[in-house]
């Protein structure tokens, strides 16, 4: 067992990697528009050396190693097997030689130093227990003059596509809050955290503004409320709920996704930050 990160590592290597891996085609789904930005933030360019930190199964640093092209290589990190069983074995099937994938903890991975042109994330960079430690490490990889380009989450109640199921099951389910601020999709929600982490990491040239995409949960209604009510953080207590409990809960989240139907499938807004830096 690793001595940092652990919750976070036990969970991603755990039953939430795996359902990660097994509703691969949903979370792409749902992301599909939020990795572009974020490369640009980086400035992917053909030719050049990427980094994709917490890169998952791979579906970035496939589309990452595609617009780098020959000339240029990425490298996965992520310490999550599940995942990066599955991002290998896609580089694998798809035939990509300029992108291999390692299994380790970014925040005490052993990156050559400066072997990097830029370092990207979508959602990947939230995680660790000491943010300033990790993106330190990280800059190691980076050139002087490289830079970094992510996309993490604002605020949870900015967020309705997470926040309005969760706060339905919550009339129903005993859901603790999260402590602020600590490991977790939503750690990266204050955009002074954010400056602060990266400034004491040796970033320099920082910029964090507002990203508003849509998230896409599903083609259609029925598909958008299972999968809320199977992946959403709070599933797993509606085991030990009441009989009745997660009908009640499905029925509500019905209504409400229903008024996000488009012709695309159910899309609701998230709220983002979109952040670069130079290393
Ligand atoms: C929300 S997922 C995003 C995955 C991927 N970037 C994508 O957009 O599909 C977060 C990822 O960060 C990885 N992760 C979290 N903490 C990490 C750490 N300390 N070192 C390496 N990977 C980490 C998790 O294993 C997970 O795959």
């Amino acid at each position: 067992m690793p001595d940092q990160n652990t919750p976070q590592f036990e969970n991603w290597n755990g039953p939430h990697g795996e359902k990660w891996v097994a509703n691969r085609d949903v979370f792409d789904r749902q992301l599909a528009s939020h990795g572009g930005p974020a490369m640009e933030a980086a400035g992917i360019a053909p030719g050049i050396h990427a980094i994709d930190i917490g890169c998952g199964f791979g579906t970035t640093s496939l589309e990452i190693a595609n617009h780098v092209g020959a000339n240029g290589s990425v490298l996965g990190v992520d310490f999550s097997k599940p995942m990066i069983n599955e991002a290998k074995f896609r580089a694998t099937e798809a035939g990509i030689e300029n992108l291999r994938f390692d299994q380790a903890d970014v925040q005490s991975y052993d990156f050559k130093p400066g072997s990097a042109d830029a370092l990207f994330s979508r959602y990947g960079v939230m995680f660790y227990d000491d943010p300033v430690m990790a993106f330190s490490n990280m800059r190691e990889g980076l050139r002087q003059g490289g830079r970094i380009g992510f996309i993490c989450w604002r605020r949870g109640d900015e967020n309705v596509w997470m926040s309005g199921p969760t706060k339905i099951a919550a009339r129903h389910l005993e859901l603790p809050p999260p402590p602020a601020g600590s490991p977790g999709m939503f750690a990266f929600a204050q955009k002074d955290r954010i400056d602060k982490i990266l400034s004491q990491s040796g970033f320099k040239d920082i910029s964090i503004t507002e990203l508003d995409l849509t998230v896409n949960v599903g083609p259609n209604v029925d598909t958008a409320v299972q999968n809320a009510m199977t992946l959403a953080p709070w599933a797993q207590a509606l085991s030990s709920a009441t009989p009745g409990t997660g009908e009640k809960i499905s029925a509500e989240i019905r209504r409400a996704m229903s008024e996000h139907e488009t012709a695309d499938g159910v899309t609701i807004p998230s709220a983002s930050w979109l952040v670069s830096a130079q290393g």
